[in-house]
């Protein structure tokens, strides 16, 4: 009788967890972008992926100029704060200013931004300049405010958004590169919707936020094994901008991700030298003894 109630329990556990498991990849593949239309999604190799996997910092770097001078005028990046761009394993990280908020570059990026405060005596509120510990602003005061500017769709804040779509980094990357694709005809458009094949339905309220030279690259000063090098600028392509874009918000998404690779790493590395160990002193011990 225990027996055939322990089954079934059993029994109602495994079908119930084979279902969930399938529910869970059905929902996956829905919303995983396969793409509309006859639109192939292109699979970048991302240099983050893998087990020794890291940001390519130069591609990051561009990336932040990318969404400063284009994407920031409708999305927010409100988790980050300036001096997280120049941590250790951040696109601006640099071993002459391991505290961030005295490297020179971060200080000019965060008095780009202007920041809304409170004036400690009178209580009035006030702009000013940012500085490295502020966290980038909102971009809109309120929902209300987002959604009024932009046609009743809502820009989503961009913090995570590459850990927060099936698909990542080749689902963003994707987002930005197919608006040229032709539509399907049974796609039908209403005003203020474009059609993106990334998108589930095809159809999205943000018209393609990128076009070639729509920026200019400069070059980019980049810390790479214990010294400063020079990148070249890149031509500011449409694919150019979006792979480095999502390199930036794949870090901005994951600012660990080296970190916790290298630790990984050494883990393994401890755990194999402590086998090894295990193994001659097993050895030893049982050296005299017959078994
Ligand atoms: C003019 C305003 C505007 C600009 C500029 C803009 N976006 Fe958007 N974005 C929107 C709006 C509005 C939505 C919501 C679309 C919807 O819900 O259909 C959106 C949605 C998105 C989404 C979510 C798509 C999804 O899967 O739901 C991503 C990702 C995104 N934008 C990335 C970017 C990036 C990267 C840039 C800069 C290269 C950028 N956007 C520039 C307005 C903008």
């Amino acid at each position: 009788m225990a027996f055939s109630k322990t089954l079934k329990v059993l029994l109602v556990g495994g079908v119930s967890l084979a279902g969930l498991t399938f529910g869970a990849t059905t929902i996956a593949s829905a919303a995983g972008g396969g793409g509309t239309g006859d639109y192939e999604m292109v699979h970048k190799h991302w240099h983050f992926k893998g087990m020794g996997g890291t940001y390519d910092r130069a591609a990051a770097q561009r990336g932040y100029q990318v969404y400063r001078e284009v994407c920031s005028s409708c999305h927010a990046l409100e988790q980050l704060a300036f001096r997280h761009l120049g941590d250790k394993g951040a696109p601006f990280y640099n071993e002459d200013y391991k505290n961030p908020n005295e490297n020179p570059l971060i200080k000019a990026f965060a008095a780009d931004w202007t920041i809304e405060d409170i004036d400690a005596d009178t209580g009035d509120v006030l702009e000013r300049p940012g500085i490295t510990a502020d966290k980038f602003p909102p971009i809109y005061p309120n929902d209300a405010a987002a959604r009024a500017g932009n046609g009743g769709a809502l820009p989503p804040d961009l913090s995570t958004i590459v850990a927060a779509r099936n698909g990542g980094a080749d689902y963003l990357y994707n987002l930005l590169i197919a608006y040229d694709a032709k539509k399907p005809d049974d796609v039908t458009l209403t005003p203020g919707l474009y059609y993106n094949p990334v998108m589930d339905g095809g159809k999205i309220a943000m018209a393609s936020p990128l076009s070639d030279g729509i920026i200019e690259y400069a070059p980019m000063e980049v810390y790479e094994d214990g010294e400063i090098k020079t990148v070249a600028a890149p031509e500011a392509t449409v694919e150019q901008m979006a792979a480095d874009v999502t390199e930036f918000l794949a870090w901005s998404s994951d600012p660990k991700l080296e970190q916790r690779k290298q630790a990984g790493f050494a883990t393994m590395l401890y755990l194999l030298i402590l086998s090894v160990l295990l193994w001659f002193s097993y050895k030893r011990v049982w050296k005299n003894v017959k078994h």
